[in-house]
């Protein structure tokens, strides 16, 4: 008899928000990807869904994959695995596909092997960044994001040091996802090596204001911090229509905007969900009018807690101290 399927779903995330390159993340509601693991014969991933085309569809390739290896080797759980991902998150938008899937397939995993559970959390993020690793470089936001859903703010990652909080239903998220696709790995080769002291300044100051604005539900203040001088500046050189779509988002309410993750998205904060329909409409608009196509969504927060139940952590806020 075939052994039953274990499913598990992780959510499209915005990484850095603005100031906080590499250490801040927001989980979205309505965009994820999902994941069906059992035990099997042997190892095969099928993969469906948004775009499924523009991913790896081999398990040594596919983000999914290796975190299921990186599982197994942790976790000492030797069986072959069927899994099917269906990709709800369009790849290399800067919404977090490839954390998604990777930690989709983490938490698939805890779900079919309770024995895994007693994995420290640390090393769940460790064996779901592997996979992120391998196709985007190494970084923790999206993955922190994708596990812990809601606001993760990240003070280190060696040992790893973090901050899960919800954030407050008064802030709204408008995005503009264009039909332009910008490689994460090749957008953080064109990053600064050095950042004048102002504008470490700014964004230390932003990202503070940014966190407890998003926690205290101050929409107006947390839009006034989206400014980034380090790495959107550079990146917006490979999204000519950054610099409208932000300014026809201001126009039509919202209170500030920046690039998603390293692009092509583009998100704004806007204080009620009409303002944020209108600046996710604005902004892909902006797009259109220089010949590419965007899709807008409206959207909140996903403050719920992907590993409930599946490891040791207690919702909603929450600290992960490792030495
Ligand atoms: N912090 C990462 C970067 C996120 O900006 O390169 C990628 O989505």
């Amino acid at each position: 008899m075939a052994r039953p399927w274990a499913r598990a779903r992780a959510p499209a995330t915005i990484a850095n928000v603005g100031p906080g390159f590499d250490v801040f993340c927001l989980a979205l509601h309505g965009l994820g990807d999902a994941i069906a693991i059992r035990e099997s014969s042997r190892d095969s991933i099928e993969v469906t869904g948004e775009e499924a085309g523009a991913v790896p569809r081999d398990w040594s390739g596919n983000t999914a994959g290796i975190v299921l290896d990186a599982m197994r080797r942790r976790s000492g759980i030797r069986s072959a695995l069927e899994v099917r991902l269906e990709k709800g998150i369009p790849a290399a938008r800067g919404l977090g596909s490839s954390a998604a899937s990777a930690a989709a397939a983490a938490i698939g995993f805890l779900k079919a092997f309770p024995k895994a559970r007693s994995l420290p959390t640390a090393d769940l993020l460790e064996a779901a960044v592997e996979g992120e690793a391998a196709v985007a470089g190494r970084h923790y936001d999206n993955m922190s994001g994708a596990l812990l859903g809601g606001f993760v703010s990240i003070a280190s990652t060696r040992p790893i040091v973090l901050r899960r909080e919800p954030v407050s239903d008064r802030i709204h998220i408008a995005l503009a996802i264009p039909e332009i696709r910008l490689r994460t790995s090749e957008m953080r080769a064109v990053l600064p090596r050095d950042v004048p002291l102002e504008d470490a300044i700014s964004n230390v100051g932003k990202a503070a204001s940014l966190a407890l604005a998003l926690v205290r539900g101050d929409a107006a203040l947390a839009g006034r911090c989206l400014e980034d001088r380090f790495a959107t500046p550079v990146r917006a050189r490979f999204l000519p229509a950054f610099a409208d779509a932000r300014d026809a988002a201001l126009r039509a309410g919202a209170t500030g905007a920046s690039i998603a993750g390293s692009g092509s998205s583009v998100f704004a904060i806007a204080a009620t969900r009409v303002a944020a329909q209108r600046s996710a409409n604005a902004m892909a608009d902006a797009f259109r009018e220089t010949g590419t196509n965007a899709k807008a969504l409206a959207t909140r927060v996903d403050n719920s807690l992907p590993l409930a139940g599946l490891a040791r952590i207690r919702g909603p806020s929450f600290s992960l101290v490792t030495t």
